[in-house]
């Protein structure tokens, strides 16, 4: 009998081309319904349940970008704005602002909806860095972003200056 490989990223055929993209091309939304479960007893959403749902999103528009396996390095400039409360409807937009040589910022808006009153709320922003990895699960490159409109090299510039900025912090193994 046939094994069955449920890995995606192992599944995929050899012979696919990887390409330089434009940022709205890795772009991802995801939405969520908030549930008790998600929340304390007062009702609010657990900040770091709302941080699980920024992070899968963002490595949803690294791996589209990479078309391969990345992972999270580092979350910063994390703010909750506004509570999100059980039974709203959370929506985060990802896009990628900037890429180096492996590595990728992937800047998140998280807006909570109450779905009776329609009310949407921006709720929350975080810019994760991921860096896409080869077979042998070493940085390898990503490829370049294809930066087309005025945002996009807005964006861009500030994503570089956050980058260096990041680094300077770094924390590296044994230290
Ligand atoms: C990702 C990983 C393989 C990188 O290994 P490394 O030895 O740090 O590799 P390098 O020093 O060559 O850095 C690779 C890239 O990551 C970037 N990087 C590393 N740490 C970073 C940080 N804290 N913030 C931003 N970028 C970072 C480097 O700048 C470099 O980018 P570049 O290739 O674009 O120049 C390693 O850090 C790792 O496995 N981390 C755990 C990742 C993980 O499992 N995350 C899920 C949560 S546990």
């Amino acid at each position: 009998m046939n094994e069955i490989n449920n890995n995606p990223l192992q599944n995929n055929p050899e012979n696919f081309t990887i390409k330089d993209k434009s940022p709205e091309e890795s772009s991802a939304e995801v939405i969520i319904r908030m549930f008790p479960s998600d929340a304390n007893p007062a009702g609010n959403v657990f900040g770091g349940e709302i941080l699980k749902h920024i992070d899968m999103v963002a490595g949803i528009v690294a791996q589209r970008h990479s078309q391969s396996n990345a992972v999270t390095v580092s979350m910063d400039s994390v703010n909750f704005i506004k509570p999100v409360f059980v039974g709203n409807v959370l929506k985060l937009n990802a896009r990628i602002n900037y890429v180096h040589n492996s590595s990728m910022e992937i800047e998140v808006r998280a807006e909570a909806e109450d779905i009776v009153t329609g009310i949407k709320t921006v709720t929350g922003t975080a810019f994760v860095t991921f860096v896409t990895l080869d077979k042998n699960g070493k940085p390898s490159h990503a490829p370049k972003l294809l930066v087309k409109t005025d945002e996009d090299r807005k964006k861009f510039e500030e994503g570089k200056i956050r980058m260096e900025e990041r680094l300077k912090h770094r924390k590296k193994p044994n230290t």
